[in-house]
């Protein structure tokens, strides 16, 4: 039976691999790339470059996503469809690719349990299209934590709950949400759908690469330049990916790293 090795590689920087990570891979057979149509070829880059140092000569055999109408009559429908079609090409190029004994490594952004389709797909490769494989799932440093860690802030306040959302959810959420929240896929600016005079953020893009851009402040005060500086970036270099925390608090209060 095959191994499928699903790695998580961290968001953005070579160093953020882990020990196990290189280890999973280096007992990789082939590296399988799920590339969304909006790859970014920094991005390809970064995983070249984890293969190239890590495990040099591992082929890397790149799947293009199927396409996938954005405006269908039936949305369900439409995901599910493209769903089994995108596991349909990925059991295809594995059997195509790699022997029944082989392993495999998917390196994943980030953390493969953080808003990833990686292990939906394979569930669905294993369900749809017969492929059975034992999978191995090996963590990875998120966006969330390439971002605190750059802040130097801690996520919560003692003792509170912790919300992440996208940037599409963020102006449903209930005010009790809001009060730590990490928001995550925000195509435009919704921070400041919501942003009132206790909101402070903190915003970090391209994180962990040499683009990488922090700002933080009260978000009535800085949101519009933010808004223009997101724009800016992304005519710069092609892409942008941003996460960011916002936190309800005393406007009085001075911030630091817990509060
Ligand atoms: C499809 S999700 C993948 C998240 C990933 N699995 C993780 O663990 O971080 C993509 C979103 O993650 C965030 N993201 C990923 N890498 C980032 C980076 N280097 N800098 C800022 N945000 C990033 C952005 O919010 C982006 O829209």
């Amino acid at each position: 039976m095959r191994t499928i090795n699903v790695i998580g590689i961290g968001a953005g920087s070579p160093k953020h691999i882990t020990l196990e990570a290189i280890e999973a891979l280096q007992h990789s057979d082939a590296v399988i790339a799920l590339d969304k149509g909006d790859t970014k070829q920094d991005l390809l880059a970064l995983r070249q470059t984890i293969v190239d140092t890590h495990a040099p000569g591992t082929p890397i055999h790149a799947v293009t996503d199927p396409e996938r109408d954005r405006n269908p009559t039936n949305y369900r429908q439409e995901v599910a469809r493209w769903h089994s079609a995108r596991a349909q090409l990925l059991a295809d190029t594995i059997r195509t690719n790699t022997t029944d004994n082989s392993t495999i490594a998917f390196l994943v952004w980030g953390d493969p349990s953080l808003y990833d389709s990686t292990l939906r797909i394979i569930e669905r490769m294993r369900r749809e299209c017969h492929l059975d494989a034992h999978v191995h799932t090996i963590p990875g440093i998120t966006a969330i934590h390439a971002l605190t860690a750059a802040h130097n802030i801690l996520i919560n306040r003692v003792g509170e709950a912790i919300h992440i959302t996208t940037g599409r959810n963020l102006p449903n959420e209930t005010p009790n949400n809001r009060r730590n929240i990490i928001v995550m896929l925000d195509g435009g600016t919704a921070w400041q759908d919501v942003a009132g005079d206790n909101t402070y953020i903190y915003w970090g893009a391209y994180l962990g690469t040499e683009h990488q851009t922090l700002r933080h402040g009260w978000a009535r005060d800085i949101g519009e330049e933010l808004a223009t500086l997101k724009q800016q970036l992304r005519q710069q270099h092609g892409w942008i990916m941003d996460t960011y925390l916002l936190r309800e608090m005393d406007h009085h209060t001075q911030p630091t790293a817990t509060t």
